[in-house]
């Protein structure tokens, strides 16, 4: 079961004046769900890349057990490791939602054959019909395109999920189904599951809520006794 931890980490843009990331420490644990709040530009989008491996702290260390993801191979790590979950939920349009969830575990090397059963019972796991998964997403509601994003995520191996804003295009009742799914596949299978968001029913919901601000990171408590 895989825990990430920050130590002391700071990413600054290239050309930027100050730093995006401030010297944050933390660790994310498997089984929990973490919830980052924070003004807009405070930083929680960075923290996110350097936890996905996107890029790399200009000073501290990203590690998964142990190990500094400097000394990892990068595109091995964001293709085993971590699953990203995002608010526009980056589904490809010209593909049925069957074909979205299928393509993830192709191009890990399984037959289109192995992977539809597959992909129909990670679907099914998220309410999806067998009616939808032949449509395109464009032909599907909010809620169903995020749960189909959810879907795809669980295809791969990854244990971690990064989920940017969500619920940030949902109703409230389509929030409270994501955020049901997400905690279960903490609680219940193990996932480390980081999110963040705007939403204060998430946060809620979260084992444990932080907040950044200017580029640090604090536990929601300290912040909001
Ligand atoms: N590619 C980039 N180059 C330079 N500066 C950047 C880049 N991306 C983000 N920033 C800056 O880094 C800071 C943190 O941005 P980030 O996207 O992490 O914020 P955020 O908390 O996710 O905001 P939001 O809630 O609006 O999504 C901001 O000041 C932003 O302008
Ligand atoms: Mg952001």
């Amino acid at each position: 079961m895989p825990t990430l931890t920050l130590d002391h980490v700071t990413y600054t843009y290239k050309n930027a004046q100050r730093a995006a990331v401030s010297g944050v420490s933390c660790t994310f644990e498997a089984g929990k769900v973490y919830a980052i709040v924070g003004p807009s530009g405070s930083g929680k989008s960075t923290l996110l890349s350097l936890l996905a491996g996107m890029d790399l702290p200009t000073d501290g260390e990203v590690s998964l057990d142990g190990k500094n993801l400097k000394k990892l191979d990068l595109d091995r790590y964001r293709r085993e490791s971590i699953s990203m979950i995002f608010q526009a939920f980056h589904l490809f349009p010209l593909m049925t939602v069957m074909e979205n969830v299928c393509f993830p575990m192709e191009l890990c090397g399984v037959t289109p054959k192995d992977a539809r059963p597959r992909a129909s019972l990670l679907l099914e796991g998220v309410g999806i019909t067998k009616e939808q998964m032949a449509r395109f997403p464009s032909k599907l509601s909010g809620g169903e395109r995020q749960r189909v994003a959810i879907a795809r995520s669980l295809a791969s191996s990854a244990k971690i999920i990064l989920a940017d804003e969500p619920t940030g295009n949902l109703d409230e009742a389509n929030t409270q189904n994501i955020i049901e799914i997400l905690c279960g596949l903490a609680h219940e299978k193990g996932y480390c599951v980081i999110i963040v968001t705007h939403d204060l029913e998430v946060a809620e919901a979260a084992d444990v809520a932080l907040r950044m601000r200017d580029g640090e990171l604090r536990h929601y408590s300290e912040v909001c006794p």
